[in-house]
């Protein structure tokens, strides 16, 4: 039986990184050109064909998230919200996400992630859903690695991940759309918090390595994040591009 992946996008943390933009707002509603930024991981998850979303997002603007986004019917979504209490990491706001998942397969997006070509992904998933086991990411060259998590590559395997590393194994960051077994959920519950306090995506995937069940895609579309002043502006200028083009 073909099963159609859920999918959860984590919207929480604190976006400090763009004070004061984001000082009583949340980094997801900001603008990216014409539209919240929140709008185009819905749309990529849409675009890769799934259609039950998970919001997870931070205690104070909840709300607005309910407000702007309602049912979700407008983007052809069914979706449902958790609230994540504190901004304890990526892998914490995921751990919301187990009821939801029903022990089933799901893909994950960061909702500061801005994907130019969700094609990619879409093949890149296709499949996942009956997956038995393992996880999937979604690797893309970069000039700037050392502010990702960084993956390391022998004999086409990753071999390991390394966050925000001073000097970079390579130039492939992990971008933040990857799938996961029902495992992650047990996973994450033996993580400890990292020297920034939090339960970090990167131990998560650093455990399925290990375990010798992580496969990856290197995508070639353009792609940025957008949760500092600088990739807050690229992404605005790659939708600009890609709509005049
Ligand atoms: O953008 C890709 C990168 O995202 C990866 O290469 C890194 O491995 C991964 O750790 C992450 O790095 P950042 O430090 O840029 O993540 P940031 O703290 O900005 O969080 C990214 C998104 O995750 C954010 O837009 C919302 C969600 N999030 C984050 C935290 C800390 C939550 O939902 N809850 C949280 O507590």
């Amino acid at each position: 039986m073909n099963k159609i992946l859920k999918g959860v996008l984590l919207a929480g943390g604190t976006g400090s990184r763009l004070n004061p933009l984001t000082q009583i707002t949340n980094k997801h509603l900001l603008p990216v050109y014409d539209k919240p930024m929140v709008h185009y991981a819905l749309e990529t998850l849409r675009a890769v064909g799934i259609v039950d979303v998970l919001l997870v997002s931070g205690r104070g603007h909840a709300g607005h998230f309910l407000d702007l986004l309602g049912s979700g019917k407008e983007f052809g979504l069914r979706l449902s919200y958790e609230v994540q209490e504190e901004a304890g990491g990526i892998a914490q706001a995921l751990g919301l996400a187990k009821d939801f998942s029903r022990g089933q397969n799901i893909a994950v997006i960061l909702g500061d992630n801005i994907f130019m070509r969700s094609d990619e992904l879409r093949d890149g998933i296709a499949g996942f859903a009956d997956a038995q086991r393992g996880a999937r990411l979604f690797l893309k060259r970069v000039p700037d690695a050392s502010r990702f998590g960084v993956a390391e590559i022998q004999r086409e395997n990753i071999v390991s991940i390394e966050e925000k590393p001073k000097n970079p194994k390579s130039d492939l960051a992990v971008t933040g759309f990857y799938a996961y077994d029902a495992s992650v959920f047990d996973i994450i519950k033996t993580l400890q918090p990292s020297g920034r306090g939090e339960l970090e995506i990167t131990d998560v995937n650093n455990h399925y390595i290990q375990n010798g069940i992580m496969t990856h895609r290197i995508i070639e579309g353009e792609w940025t994040d957008a949760g500092t002043f600088d990739s807050l502006l690229r992404a605005s200028c790659l939708v600009a591009e890609q709509k005049t083009s």
